[in-house]
């Protein structure tokens, strides 16, 4: 990285003027304190970004490491700290979402509405008999219904899980039944690029497959008017039972620690795991971050495009602007519909100031930009933004460059936010009104954060090597526990080896020059594509449960221009190995398989068929030579102790 020296973009003095972290040296002062007094400088912050009922006098609680405790005597409810507090600071009718359905029609909502609809919710939802600590399952669309749903359950102390929408049945039958859920929450149908598809009917399919016994009611929000089948003793309409609920609902103070949300995500092995998520800790985060890292003010339109099924749809829409008082846009659709220009025409007539989204969307928009003059960025009036973000993947440089000069005009600082379900909220990032940028690079930590790279034993290794991201010290919105099961928490997140550090599964390096971080990716058998995580195991087990077709699968990714990753799985029927057409057609049905068994995200890309995998001696399956033939490489690799050598050519030509 040393000739990334010349590329350095300096941040615009416009943006650092007035900015909430002005400077460099005001990012240094901020890192100073956290050095000199990590929990004090912790503790300031959370009293001054958070309204706490009773307010708490003990900060980090690390006696029973890695289960660590923030602000464990403090209460507070994260629903009144988004809405209510607003209202009372005058911001009642300052719009807080600005939401615009897939077919283009737009509501404003305003802070004192989204707190009246958020209590006839909890009112209804208590009416239910949702309690404290109840888990309660979100399956809903883009909307401020889904908002208002997440902020209902943190309004009564429901612990809310949200399933992304482009789940199975299967999937979220597994995460209602890990979660012990009492209710799901969820809606007729959704849109997205001018398809309606069902989601009631996917949660019927799910709960008829048996395990989810503790889902007393299905609250359906009514999107389209489809038809679904409604089981009179179970389902209910959400415009019925909240049509009489009063407009104010007491909040429930809940300890620092009572669990916001569980969300589940993927690891290396198993099943989905949920993580656990305060409320103390994280609202400090998701409003902190969202402070500094886009320096949201209080006239900026904020649009972050990500979907609530996902951890950024949780901290950068439903919680963090919302606890600033900020405006947000909020979006049913996809960015290729009606055309791959609905992203700038959408700035442009929101006039948004902070846009943040995903490097696999830039990717894609590009693509369709040089291929259509009238979908390109600079066919739009721009001008209204100021910053912009990206997060899920790493962005590579070209698109970086691209985004920059002309979604941005050249004039709008790019925040590429390292961070991950398990840590709340971006951990490494660019200040806009601070940092100087590189593109492909990360930066900094984010003050406070204790960001390191260290080799197996837990050593640092010096800038300019490659190692294994860690965090060093504990921090407010870190994940809590894996629901169900502290075990699993503690071996994937803290093995013994690395002392007591967290083990973040990412690879990293830093510049010798400037300590900028770049992310190389995942350490472990997770892939991430089109910036979705997915576990390698779980596409694995999601083939092999095709107990007529196949026998055997491995599942690798490799390198993909505008996803990222692809998933590249290898596949041994329990019939001749299929050729041509039948090949095929065999492929199709696999994918439908998987699609069904996780959701159409983790369709693998290519699959190929062989009469064996290639194995050592101990029968174990060589994943890196895999690997190399997803990438179409020539095998370098020691071959010495491998069972079967032929293999591997009839699976390098079987594409
Ligand atoms: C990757 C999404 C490079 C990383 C917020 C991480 C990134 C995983 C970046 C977490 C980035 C996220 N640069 N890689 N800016 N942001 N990642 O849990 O591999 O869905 O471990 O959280 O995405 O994905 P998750």
């Amino acid at each position: 990285m040393s000739d990334s020296h010349s590329k350095l973009y300096p941040p615009p003095p416009q943006i650092v003027a007035g900015a909430h972290v002005s400077g460099m040296a005001a990012y240094e002062k901020l890192c100073a304190e956290a050095q000199a007094d990590y929990p004090g400088y912790w503790a300031r912050l959370a009293r001054e970004m958070v309204s706490w009922k009773q307010p708490f006098t003990k900060v980090l609680n690390d006696s029973n490491a890695p289960f660590f405790k923030w602000f464990e005597d403090g209460t507070l409810n994260a629903s009144y700290n988004c809405l209510d507090r607003n209202v009372e600071r005058g911001l009642g009718d300052k719009v807080a979402i600005i939401f615009e359905t897939d077919d283009g029609k737009i509501t404003r909502v305003t802070y004192r509405e989204l707190l009246e609809r958020t209590c006839r919710l909890a009112n209804a939802l208590k009416a239910q008999g949702v309690k404290k600590g109840d888990r309660v399952v979100i399956y809903m669309p883009m909307s401020v219904e889904g908002v208002v749903a997440m902020q209902a359950c943190a309004r009564i102390g429901a612990t809310h899980s949200v399933v992304f929408g482009g789940f199975s049945a299967q999937s979220l039958r597994d995460r209602i039944q890990d979660a012990g859920a009492v209710m799901v929450l969820t809606a007729d149908e959704q849109v997205r690029g001018g398809k309606q598809l069902p989601l009631k009917a996917i949660v019927d399919e799910a709960l008829g497959m048996g395990g989810c016994e503790t889902v007393r009611k299905v609250i359906v929000y009514r999107r389209t008017g489809g038809q679904v089948a409604f089981d009179a003793a179970r389902d209910l309409w959400l415009h019925e039972v909240t049509q009489n609920q009063p407009t104010t609902c007491e909040p429930e103070w809940v300890e620092a620690e009572h669990p916001l949300f569980l969300l589940y995500t993927s690891g290396s092995t198993g099943k989905p795991k949920g993580v656990q998520h305060s409320t103390g800790g994280y609202l400090l985060h998701a409003a902190l971050t969202t402070k500094w890292t886009f320096d949201l003010k209080d006239k900026d339109i904020f649009w972050c495009t990500a979907d609530i099924g996902w951890v950024t749809g949780h901290t950068y829409i439903a919680y963090g602007p919302l606890a600033l008082g900020g405006t947000e846009l909020v979006f049913e659709g996809v960015p290729t519909f009606p055309d791959a220009g609905r992203f700038w025409r959408m700035i442009q007539d929101h006039k948004v100031t902070i846009f943040y989204t995903a490097p696999t969307a830039i990717r894609s928009l590009i693509k369709a930009a040089e291929s259509n003059e009238a979908v390109h960025p600079k066919r739009y009036d721009l001008s209204s933004l100021r910053i912009l973000g990206s997060v899920g993947e790493p962005i590579n440089p070209a698109a970086w460059e691209w985004y920059h000069a002309n979604v941005g005009g050249g004039r709008c600082p790019i925040v590429d936010t390292w961070w991950q379900t398990e840590t709340g909220g971006h951990m490494i990032t660019p200040l806009p009104g601070a940092t100087p940028l590189v593109p492909g690079s990360c930066t900094l930590p984010f003050p406070g954060i204790d960001a390191a790279i260290v080799d197996e034993t837990g050593q640092d290794v010096p800038h300019g090597q490659g190692g294994i991201l860690v965090i060093k010290k504990p921090w407010p919105s870190m994940i809590r526990t894996i629901w169900g099961d502290p075990e699993r928490f503690k071996k994937s997140y803290y093995p013994p080896e690395l002392k007591g550090y967290y083990l973040a599964g990412d690879g990293a390096s830093r510049d010798p020059q400037t300590g900028y971080f770049t992310i190389t990716g995942r350490i472990d058998d997770v892939l991430n594509v089109s910036g979705h995580r997915m576990g390698t195991m779980e596409i694995e087990s999601a083939l092999v449960s095709c107990t007529e077709l196949v026998a055997e699968a491995a599942v690798v990714g490799r390198p993909d221009e505008t996803t990222g990753e692809a998933i590249c799985a290898f596949v041994v029927l329990k019939r001749p190995r299929p050729t041509g057409e039948e090949a095929k057609k065999i492929a199709n049905e696999l994918r439908n398989w998987v699609a069904k068994e996780i959701g159409p995200i983790a369709k693998p890309k290519d699959i190929r068929f062989g009469d064996n995998l290639p194995k050592t001696r101990s029968g174990k399956i060589m994943r890196r030579l895999l690997r190399s033939i997803a990438r179409g490489e020539p095998i370098t690799q020691d071959t010495s102790t491998l069972e079967n050598p032929a293999i591997l050519d009839q699976l390098a030509q079987s594409n």
